[in-house]
């Protein structure tokens, strides 16, 4: 259920508490807003949503985007001049926002032929239906179909950089499969407790 406001302490009703407007970093309230939005949820499709994401990987993320080794469309995305302890400001924040992500409609057929290629090649590093995040890997679950099939392509074409080990998982996989698995991921929810087990043990990577 999304709630309509149109007042700042209103706009606060994702996050885990009673959150003042000066807990929320500059930066995000002036500029990472208009598109990642105050709750993290994104304000269009083929843009993440941060809310609950690993704080280590959103700070990973910004310093590439400074440096320009991620891969963005959006000028000045993180501005070269934001210090470090902004940038690890603005990651605690959006982890702790508890928003739900968006419902997104998502092919039934490409989720099922996903789970499979997912439980083969990408349930090591994005466990429990992609909602452990990890120390590397991000939270996949219930993220932006078009966001997840943008990146699928960046990663296939070299213009993104694989992560630790991941292009083992790719290699060898058609489009089509790993479209099928960015659609299961985005069917996910990433806080419900599994519908089924996946094995119940934690993974010890590295
Ligand atoms: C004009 C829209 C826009 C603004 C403003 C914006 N972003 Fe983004 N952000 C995007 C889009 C789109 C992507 C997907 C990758 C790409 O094309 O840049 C993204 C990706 C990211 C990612 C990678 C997340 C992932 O899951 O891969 C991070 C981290 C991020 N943005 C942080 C920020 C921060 C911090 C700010 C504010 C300083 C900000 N962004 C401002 C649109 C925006
Ligand atoms: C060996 C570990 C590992 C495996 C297996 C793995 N990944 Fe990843 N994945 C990562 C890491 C680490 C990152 C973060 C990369 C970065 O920091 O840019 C990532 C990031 C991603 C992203 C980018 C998410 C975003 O918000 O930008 C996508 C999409 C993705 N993986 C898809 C997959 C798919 C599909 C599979 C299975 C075919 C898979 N991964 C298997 C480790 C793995």
């Amino acid at each position: 259920m999304k709630r309509m406001c149109w007042l700042l302490p209103c706009l606060m009703y994702g996050l885990s508490g009673p959150v003042l407007a000066e807990d929320v970093p500059a930066a995000v309230q002036n500029d990472c807003v208009r598109c990642h939005g105050l709750d993290g949820i994104a304000k269009q499709p083929a843009m993440p949503h941060l809310n609950g994401q690993l704080d280590s990987y959103l700070l990973a993320s910004m310093k590439r985007l400074q440096k320009g080794k991620l891969p963005t469309e959006v000028a000045n995305h993180v501005p070269a001049a934001l210090p470090e302890s902004e940038l690890a400001a603005i990651a605690r924040y959006y982890q702790a926002v508890k928003a739900t992500r968006p419902v997104q409609e998502t092919d039934p057929e490409k989720v099922a032929r996903g789970e499979v290629v997912f439980r083969n090649r990408c349930n090591d590093c994005h466990g429990d239906f992609g909602r452990e995040a990890d120390k590397d890997a991000p939270l996949m679950a219930g993220q932006d179909l078009q966001h997840l099939l943008k990146q699928i392509r960046l990663f296939v074409s070299g213009k993104r950089k694989f992560g630790f080990l991941q292009d083992d998982a790719f290699k060898g996989q058609s489009l089509e499969d790993l479209d099928a698995v960015a659609h299961f991921f985005a069917s996910q929810d990433p806080v419900a407790p599994a519908p089924v087990s996946n094995s119940g043990k934690k993974k010890q990577r590295r």
